[in-house]
């Protein structure tokens, strides 16, 4: 088997980052931190390690996610992710956004394996500190064993501990950002956050705040993402409103949905159709199995993109004409990347606010 201390020294060169934020992923090879059982599969079984080390190595060094918990420690019919180590690139792109530095006070939120929070820790060095909080008490338990020696402090709850803190990071998403999150930072602080309308939203891109004098925030989406959310605000998910129903139209959309999926094209869509929730999946098509593209919405309005730009759906809301004015209009405005949408957030008088120059302005309620 390869040498553990190799294999996360190439991880470590294949990070897009700056010289330090590699350096602090140097001092903590990732190994130390994922526990020995794992959930190689979405939705399938858990591997442990005595029982398959060279896969469980070869999981832990894939420059992707590793989830580490499912059914939030319990057991279901579906072994849904509950707890994971994020992808690499994902969090020192994070970091990188709050512009964690020496001396720096750091607050995270979903401690997970603790390793996010060990690299912080090189990161803030000896005159700065990193707190973490983790809800799951058997997460934040296994944390804070492989965390003993970097000084940070692990707080098991969704409370924010008593303490100043410079900045915060959160590593689960929300949908809507607390109050409390923004009280506890002085203005201008940064608070890097992965965001999505409802967490029945798949996609969670990052967004990074500052805060502002009166007590919003605000700040551009700095990359897209995947992250669990918040256990807090889960909405339990709705059915999806097109399975089984007869379509009511069938149109035709100017692009497929792989062209879609490929160009990268459903979160900025997302953040341009609020209440709409956008997600992939696959069909039965001409004969073989073709990529969807499905939208739903709460009044179970629905419309799947089928791999030859044909568009059927039913509803109230017209979700072919939204989706393909939303279409043109990013088309027309030469697809902005997703860092030109920013997100304003102010939880005292519930504005989520999207806005992309020369695009539009979208209130997500
Ligand atoms: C993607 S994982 C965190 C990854 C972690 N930072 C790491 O380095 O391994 C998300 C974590 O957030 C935790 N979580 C979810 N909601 C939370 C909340 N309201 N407060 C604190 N932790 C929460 C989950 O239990 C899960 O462990």
């Amino acid at each position: 088997m390869a040498d553990l201390y190799d294999l996360h020294a190439r991880l470590v060169a294949r990070l897009d980052t700056t010289e330090a934020i590699r350096a602090a992923f140097a001092d903590h090879p990732r190994h130390r931190y994922v526990p020995d059982l794992i959930w190689p599969d979405a939705n399938g079984l858990p591997l442990r390690r005595t029982a398959d080390p060279e896969r469980w190595v070869s999981c832990v060094y894939a420059f992707a996610p590793v989830t580490t918990q499912a059914n939030d420690g319990g057991s279901g019919p579906v072994n849904t992710p509950s707890s994971s180590s994020s992808h690499p690139q994902v969090m020192a792109d994070m970091i990188r956004a709050a512009r964690v530095g020496p001396g720096d006070r750091v607050l995270e939120i979903g401690t997970g394996t603790g390793w996010n929070a060990a690299i912080l820790s090189s990161l803030v060095g000896p005159t700065g500190s990193v707190t973490s909080v983790e809800i799951d008490p058997d997460v934040a338990a296994h944390a804070r064993g492989r965390l003993d020696a970097t000084g940070v402090r692990v707080v098991h709850g969704a409370e924010i501990p008593e303490g100043g803190y410079d900045a915060i990071i959160a590593t689960c998403a929300v949908s809507r950002v607390p109050e409390e999150w923004i009280e506890s930072v002085p203005v201008g602080a940064p608070i890097v956050v992965p965001w999505a309308p409802s967490s029945e939203h798949e996609s969670t891109p990052v967004a990074a705040l500052r805060v502002r004098d009166d007590g919003s925030a605000c700040g551009a989406f700095v990359r897209d993402a995947v992250f669990m959310h918040d256990r807090t605000q889960r909405v339990s998910e709705s059915p999806f409103p097109g399975i089984g129903a007869e379509p009511e139209y069938e149109r035709c959309l100017p692009a497929t949905s792989d062209a879609l999926v490929d160009a990268r094209l459903l979160t900025r869509l997302m953040l341009m159709l609020p209440g709409v929730r956008p997600g992939v999946g696959a069909r039965p098509f001409e004969g073989d199995i073709g990529r969807i593209v499905h939208l739903g919405t709460a009044d179970a309005s629905w419309a799947y993109v089928w791999p030859d730009g044909t568009v059927t759906g039913g509803g109230e809301r017209d979700l072919f004409g939204e989706l393909a004015a939303a279409y043109e209009a990013l088309t027309e405005a030469g697809r902005p990347p997703l860092e030109a949408f920013s997100l304003e957030v102010d939880p005292k008088n519930g504005v989520r606010r999207v806005r992309a120059p020369d695009l539009g302005v979208w209130e997500h309620r």
